[in-house]
């Protein structure tokens, strides 16, 4: 049996999703930038498309940009902002649990005289709202904090967050990636200046992305070239992308509810189990303020590696930490800024629900895992 329980990395694309895009690879392939009709034709597409998007996000259509991915996105509005308002000042906060784009992006800018400050979580992965405040400095621009985190689910404050940086002047950065559709995006209520989605976190194409820019506030491309996007961001649009992250974002929305009645369930159901089943396990996070999705376990003893690899031979595919930390065997910087005991640090596996899993996959992986757990702690020298 093959068990995909790593949604939360990237998830199968729908196939509607796959039927939207097709006539973009072989029929409609005019540069969306050409002026004959082929190319204007889809350039009256990417519109509509935009118009879609932002009705379901609360936000405007000609602040939509898109990217190859949230990693681009992410690069734009942390380096295209603070590059742009040096005028303003020269110092961003972010939390301690952002994805490697979004600390990559940070300490990038150090070379080039901007500083930054950590923003503390709490032992469950909830933003420490006293310690932003406290943080923020007369030269602070810009406030950076994902909706979701994608490794132990918690889901932040966001709507606080806005209200401080809107008191104080600052600009507001949601990286909700790991939000759709568990959380209903509303660019307005949520007070965010900028915004990043994925498309193939929601069962949209990879290599697909969006940021969202208020265009009131200054921002450097990071990409230049023939002037796309307004000259925000450089090459030729890929259509067939923005055609299909278009209909993942409205199908996850429209069967927003029964999805999410579905992953809850399935998880639910496993983290019964499996408490029941696996002496000495901990649930990093907070099983109520997590998305349904999620769940990230620390296995008293065993290496969440071994797990893995342990599982993976069976058929089962889930997580140590996010993708893109998953090949350098370092200690997760979230289960480092929750405060995890040492000894347990490198315990944890996330296991990410979705669409198409079944009850039947659920037994089969709680029934391995069982199996693994037991075999793997009889070799443990960690005790
Ligand atoms: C919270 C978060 N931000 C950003 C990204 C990067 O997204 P992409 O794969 O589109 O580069 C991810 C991917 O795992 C993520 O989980």
């Amino acid at each position: 049996m093959q068990v995909y329980l790593d949604n939360s990395a990237t998830t199968k694309i729908d196939k509607r999703v796959l039927k939207k895009m097709r006539p973009y690879f072989e029929d409609k392939y005019g540069n969306a930038s050409s002026i004959h009709f082929m190319g204007q034709e889809n350039n009256i597409k990417i519109a509509r498309c935009k118009k879609e998007i932002s009705k379901i996000l609360k936000g405007m259509a000609d602040n939509i940009i898109f990217t190859s991915s949230a990693t681009e996105a992410n690069n734009l509005i942390i380096k295209g902002v603070m590059r742009a308002n040096r005028g303003k000042g020269n110092h961003f906060l972010i939390s301690a649990i952002e994805h490697p784009c979004v600390l990559s992006s940070g300490r990038e800018l150090l070379d080039e005289g901007f500083t930054f400050d950590y923003i503390s979580v709490d032992e469950r992965g909830i933003l420490d709202l006293k310690d932003l405040k406290k943080k923020i400095k007369p030269e602070t621009v810009l406030i950076s904090v994902m909706a979701v985190n994608n490794e132990i689910g918690t889901i932040q404050p966001i709507e606080e967050i806005g209200k401080i940086a809107k008191e104080k002047g600052i600009y507001f950065h949601a990286d909700a990636v790991q939000a759709v559709p568990y959380l209903k995006i509303n660019i307005k209520k949520w007070g965010v200046d900028f915004l990043s989605l994925s498309a193939h976190k929601f069962y949209g194409p990879q290599g697909m992305g969006l940021a969202y820019v208020n265009r009131d506030i200054k921002i450097k491309p990071i990409i230049v070239g023939g002037g796309q996007e307004d000259g925000l961001r450089a090459g030729t649009y890929n259509m067939a992308g923005i055609v299909g992250m278009t209909e993942a974002l409205k199908l996850a929305y429209s069967e927003r509810s029964e999805y999410v009645k579905k992953v809850k369930s399935l998880r639910d159901y496993f983290w019964k189990e499996v408490a029941k089943k696996i002496k000495n396990i901990r649930l990093n996070g907070d099983l109520k303020n997590r998305v349904e999705n999620n769940l990230n376990i620390m296995f008293e003893g065993v290496e969440g590696e071994a797990i893995l690899i342990d599982l993976s031979v069976a058929g089962i595919c889930v997580s140590t930490g996010s993708a893109c930390s998953a090949q350098n065997l370092k200690v997760s910087s979230v289960i480092t800024a929750i405060g995890i005991d040492p000894r347990y640090m490198n315990s944890n596996v996330r296991f990410t629900w979705g669409r198409y899993n079944n009850k039947k996959e659920v037994d089969y992986v709680i029934n391995k895992l069982v199996k693994t757990v037991e075999r793997l702690r009889k070799f443990s020298v960690i005790k």
